[in-house]
């Protein structure tokens, strides 16, 4: 029988220049899985822990020497020997022995790191890419692979850029490309003719966390959407028809005193504003996708919002499910949302994101699988989930290297699924 030999976790660089950690994880076979986990800037409240150190010393206290030891130290002699196959079973261990409902001993970060490495050196051992043995491992019943499209995000704000806009994410989604590779193109040539808007209007165009432009002097928290249309305009395509438009406002990060401070606009709005507030966006501009319009805890007036405006456009829940299938089912019956945003850091381990994913379909749900804002890795293994459950859109930025290497990974799946 083959078994975990090693288990092996260390600190590297994220792609805000503090530390994540890597995992490498060796069968007795001598296959190998690595993986690396990413944290973001605007987190949940209610998302699995990320384990910082905490020693200002290093890092201003973002070290990862505490994670990478209970790797080392508490998750490899429980693991190592056993069948690495039982992936269910392997993510069960760790989160019994952490015994927190999130995550906070062992560290949601360590968790998944193990996780994933362990599922990818699982993949090389049976001589499967990765997105097949996710599906394999877990019985998904999808037929063919439908291939997610891109969700690009090019303008970005509140805790991704300071100066631009409160609002944290305005977003293009090429629809019309015939393939995957196509859908790539066109949003890389909108990104580009959105620089020459922005030059044009003596705004910068230096980019933020997630590869988006940041620009200061914007007027107020809709200019992005003008600026953004008529970048679509310039590079040769239908806004609406080609290409549609996605908002992440991400409002729990404005959520101040039960109100939404939009200081760009000089306005508190109330819960029952701020819904009114995004029905003027849906109703002037093609958008497909509203992601966390409401306060993560502002439960009462989600069904209001999908209820509204569900129909035109997919509500989609981030902060306010962070991938955890028990926030996902108390969104489902009080049908809160019609999409969810899926983020592996958030529940922290392979098997639990695929059974939130799975709950989310089976109520014909989208599932957009993300990237994060703080500290990604230069790791795929988002884009091989997204395409093993046949996920609707991935969430990635499309310049900065840490995200460029999720679409090289979609092209080259796409490659080899069709
Ligand atoms: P985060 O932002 O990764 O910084 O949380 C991304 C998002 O909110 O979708
Ligand atoms: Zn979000």
């Amino acid at each position: 029988m083959i078994k975990i030999k090693s288990i092996k976790g260390r600190e590297i660089l994220s792609s805000g220049a503090t530390p994540s950690l890597e995992v490498k994880v060796v069968l007795s076979d001598a296959s190998i899985g690595v993986a690396s986990v990413p944290f973001g800037a605007s987190a949940g409240i209610h998302e699995a822990t990320v384990l910082f150190d905490g020693d200002k010393k290093r890092y201003g206290g973002k070290g990862m020497l505490k994670a990478v030891n209970n790797i080392n130290k508490k998750i490899a002699p429980k693991l190592i020997g056993q069948n690495p196959f039982l992936q269910k079973k392997i993510d069960q261990i760790m989160i019994y022995l952490d015994g927190t409902p999130n995550k906070s001993k062992l560290g949601g970060n360590a968790i998944l790191g193990v996780s994933l490495a362990v599922a990818k050196a699982s993949a090389q051992s049976k001589k499967v890419p990765f997105y097949k043995y996710i599906r394999q491992t877990y019985r998904l019943k999808y037929k063919n692979y439908k291939l997610p499209k891109p969700m690009i995000v090019v303008i970005e704000g509140g805790k991704h850029a300071v100066n631009s806009t409160d609002l944290q994410e305005y977003m293009i989604t090429p629809v019309g490309g015939k393939n995957i590779k196509e859908s790539v193109r066109i949003g890389a040539e909108v990104y580009l003719n959105l620089k020459k808007v922005l030059h044009q209007k003596n705004l910068n165009a230096n980019v933020g966390n997630e590869g988006a432009y940041a620009p200061a002097g914007l007027k107020n928290n809709e200019s992005p959407w003008l600026l953004i249309m008529q970048a679509i305009k310039k590079a040769g395509y239908k806004a609406g028809k080609d290409v549609m438009l996605s908002a992440d406002p991400a409002v729990s990060e404005i959520f101040e005193n039960g109100k939404y401070n939009m200081k760009k606009d000089k306005k508190k709005l109330s819960s029952r504003q701020m819904i009114d507030y995004f029905k003027t966006w849906v109703n002037k501009y093609p958008l497909i996708t509203l992601e966390d319009p409401l306060a993560e805890d502002d439960w009462d007036w989600w069904p209001v919002i999908t209820k509204e405006l569900g129909k035109k456009v997919r509500i989609v829940g981030d902060d306010l499910t962070v991938t955890n299938p028990e926030r996902l089912k108390k969104a489902i019956d009080l049908k809160a949302i019609n999409a969810i945003l899926i983020k592996l850091n958030q529940i922290g381990s392979l098997s639990e994101t695929v059974q939130t994913i799975e709950m989310a379909h089976k109520v014909g749900f989208w599932s957009i699988v993300s990237h994060r804002g703080g500290g990604e890795t230069n790791d795929t293994s988002m884009i091989d989930l997204a395409v093993a459950t046949n996920s609707e859109f991935v969430k990635v930025g499309i310049s900065r290297g840490e995200r460029v290497s999720k679409y090289n990974r979609l092209m080259e799946i796409e490659d080899e699924v069709r």
